[in-house]
């Protein structure tokens, strides 16, 4: 990959990269048509990261399913499918991993506390594997982002780094890959994250931009739903995820529930009149 990656460098091409953990849905697959049109040589990981799974998460059980997933980013028009195996990305002996200081340290960090530094390291060795000019990440995962793009500041990497929107069903539950654990039971109650984000903006639309008073209407909606368990839900800075107490400047808002055996995650930024 390293070889490719350096002649289409050499030959004057820029590489966009898509990383992905595979099991693509239409989320992942807009980020690549967003790359198609960024660059001229479109490359798309598959890798179900271990580090960035905690003992007793659903690393064994991560849905797989590799040849669609090829299927699916061919009709896309990638240029290189890049989907090592385990072994070849941490061999016997790895020991050295890129850690962040304060943004992994709020919203899913806290009930995931070594998550992020699984997800740093990872992105990290991508990055030199492929060596893009440009990167794309889906916004559904908001502090993933952040911290990437904290990352690429912090440690001077070449790389522009693009958010690409969050695609939800008709109904509004985000896409994720995840999503395919919901029974069919369970699916209407994966709503209850979408519908609280929603409430949120109608209340600040309303009047009302004290951020405990959303939450509580929110977290009262979600647990309304029944069969959830709530994470956290979150009013903070866009860019330092510090909790905000009254929205008078534009908001974060990010939620993570448990639907079943599904951990779901969502955001919405607010904005006050
Ligand atoms: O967002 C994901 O799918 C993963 O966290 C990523 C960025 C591919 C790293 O494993």
């Amino acid at each position: 990959m390293q070889e490719r990656s350096d002649r289409m460098r050499r030959s004057g091409k820029t590489i966009v990269f898509v990383p992905t953990m595979g099991f693509l849905h239409e989320g992942h697959l807009s980020l690549i048509r967003e790359g198609r049109k960024l660059g001229d040589d479109l490359v798309v990981s598959i890798f179900v990261n271990p580090t960035q799974f905690a003992p007793g998460e659903d690393f064994e059980s991560y849905p797989q399913d590799l040849d669609r997933d090829i299927a699916l980013i061919r009709k896309e028009k990638a240029d290189l499918i890049f989907f090592p195996n385990q072994k070849e990305l941490y061999s016997t002996g790895f020991q050295t991993c890129v850690s962040q200081e304060k943004l992994p340290k709020h919203l899913c960090g806290l009930s995931r506390p070594t998550f992020f530094k699984g997800v740093t390291t990872i992105v990290v060795k991508l990055f030199n594997i492929v060596k893009p000019h440009i990167a794309i990440f889906g916004k559904k995962d908001y502090q993933q982002l952040v911290i990437i793009r904290r990352m690429v500041k912090d440690l001077n990497l070449d790389i522009k780094i693009i958010g690409g929107q969050t695609v939800r069903e008709s109904d509004g539950l985000a896409m994720s890959s995840r999503n395919s654990y919901l029974t069919p039971e369970q699916r209407p109650v994966a709503l209850a994250l979408f519908n609280a984000l929603n409430k949120a903006k109608a209340l600040l639309a309303d009047g009302i931009n004290d951020a405990a008073k959303i939450i509580a209407a929110s977290s009262e909606l979600i647990k309304s739903h029944g069969n959830t368990v709530i994470d956290y839900i979150t009013i903070c800075d866009p860019e330092t995820l510090e909790d905000m107490k009254i929205i008078d400047r534009p908001a974060l808002m990010a939620l993570a529930v448990n639907v079943g055996k599904a951990r779901l995650i969502d955001n919405m930024l607010l904005n006050p009149k």
